[in-house]
């Protein structure tokens, strides 16, 4: 039999074109052309009948052979969604996972990651342990990432190859620091730029940075201001210009990180203004965390462009704060969520939306209890939480015109999602009587009420297919 060239799913398809939209196609059916990867055609109500060569047929404006389609029927407990995206994580941190909570930003870098990340000189190590790193964040449903790796050219490189390898979409950063580190973590701001540059060559090879069908992409990558120099921030802004690059770094974070990055910048204006006087700011640019930006801070990254990597279980994790994502939306600077492994614990964008969710409720009632401003704020929902996991993580991420939602021309990166597996943590439909109810009587609003049982309870048991531009990366 020949290979298959389109794939038909039918079923329900839940996305989140638009903050605070769930749009829910309960009889839905969509098409892939697994030559480019893409959304070909995607119907809103089709009949099971209708043969999945018809729809192709439909959809692409020619006939084709019954042995080029391969269909999809789902389950009446299973849907079709886009993929996670998890906009900040550190492949190297996975080496302590779940380890040394218990300190502030700059002592738990200084006690356990830049020890951890600096055995990555051994190319072994970071062969086998990127290997399983990187196998955990596609089981949890994560399409597309941006990495941080360590400072080592070589190691690097294996983690880009290791990822390509898995089929995954990402960003990898060659992590840059020339000051203020550790003797044996540290590198001359010769080297940081030098290996900046050949890491670039080595990961993009003849393709092109802005091309959306290459699937790992280098990103510039200051670790961020404390460890690095005037030379190595504007060297490093010339290079995300010369190659058209994005650029990913940590922003306002800690209260004690901004002071020290201000003592070593006092002629600047902000945080956010020593990067953008580098030339590191701009609509391709990433920026993590961002819990205590002053007004300027804000005004920078919405002038620029900047994304906004939200990276709740982090922030509570190292006990950084709450960064106020209502605000940053009502200013209409992009955010995404990210997991921060491993100052945040859980390398799952489903755990990032639940903590982005108790983030944002501690904030408004710690506002109503000091009587302040958004103390009535309306909690961010479910939808929302999900348009931030996927759409939402792909403006930030500079490609939300080529991911984030089940449009036709879109990239299918796709999860299937199936919410009747064994032990499966979000109960099955006879289990909840508002979902078994609607089945009965109104099939969207059963599947509304239990895709926000998957945003609070699902879990990589439910994550039961994984496709990155048409090609199915991983499956229970
Ligand atoms: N700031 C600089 N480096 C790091 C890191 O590895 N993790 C977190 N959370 N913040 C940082
Ligand atoms: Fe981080």
């Amino acid at each position: 039999m020949s290979k298959p060239a389109f794939l038909v799913f039918r079923g329900c398809i839940i996305d989140t074109p638009s903050l605070g939209t769930l749009r829910v196609r309960s009889n839905g059916a969509l098409g892939v052309d697994l030559s480019s990867g893409r959304i070909i055609g995607v119907a809103d109500r089709e009949s099971r009948e209708t043969p999945a060569t018809e729809l192709v047929t439909r959809w692409i404006g020619q006939s084709v052979d019954g042995s080029a389609v391969q269909t999809t029927d789902l389950s009446d407990d299973q849907f079709l969604m886009p993929g996670l995206i998890d906009t900040h994580t550190h492949a190297p941190q996975f080496t302590y996972l779940g380890l040394g909570h218990d300190l502030p930003l700059m002592d738990w870098l200084e006690k356990y990651t830049f020890k951890h990340e600096s055995q990555f000189q051994d190319t072994n190590l970071a062969r086998s342990f990127y290997n399983s790193a990187i196998a955990r964040v596609i089981r949890n449903g994560v399409t597309f990432a941006a990495y941080y790796g360590t400072i080592h050219l070589q190691s690097n490189v294996i983690l880009a190859d290791t990822i390509r390898n898995a089929g995954q979409r990402a960003f990898v950063g060659k992590v840059c620091m020339d000051a203020h580190s550790p003797s044996y973590y540290c590198e001359t701001t010769l080297q940081s730029l030098e290996h900046t540059e050949e890491f670039v060559n080595a990961v993009l090879g003849h393709g092109r940075a802005d091309d959306a069908n290459v699937l790992v992409k280098p990103i510039i990558t200051p670790r961020f201001v404390p460890t690095c120099s005037k030379q190595c921030l504007e060297g490093l802004g010339k290079l995300a210009q010369k190659y058209a690059l994005p650029v990913q770094s940590h922003l306002c974070e800690n209260p004690d990180e901004i002071s020290f990055s201000m003592q070593c910048f006092p002629d600047r204006t902000s945080y956010s203004d020593i990067y953008r006087h580098a030339g590191l700011f701009g609509p391709r640019t990433i920026m993590a965390h961002c819990v205590h930006m002053t007004d300027n801070d804000i005004e920078l990254v919405r002038q620029n462009g900047v994304g906004i990597s939200h990276c709740p279980n982090s922030n509570f994790s190292l006990s950084s704060g709450i960064a106020d994502v209502r605000r940053f939306i009502a200013e209409g600077i992009p955010v995404g969520l990210g997991t921060d492994v491993g100052g945040g614990y859980a390398p799952s964008i489903l755990d990032a939306m639940r903590m982005a969710a108790a983030a944002n409720r501690a904030l408004i009632a710690s506002r109503r209890d000091a009587g302040a401003p958004g103390g009535n704020d309306r909690p961010i929902d479910a939808n929302e939480l999900l348009f931030m996991a996927t759409q939402g993580g792909a403006h930030v991420m500079g490609m939300g015109d080529q991911l984030g939602s089940m449009d036709t021309g879109k990239l299918f990166d796709a999860l299937v999602v199936d919410l009747n597996v064994r032990n499966s943590p979000v109960p099955s439909s006879s289990n909840t009587l508002a979902v078994h109810e609607q089945l009965q009587t109104n099939l969207e609003q059963a599947w509304r009420l239990r895709a926000e049982q998957f945003v609070f309870l699902a879990d990589d048991r439910n994550i039961t297919r994984v496709y990155v531009a048409g090609k199915l990366i991983h499956s229970l």
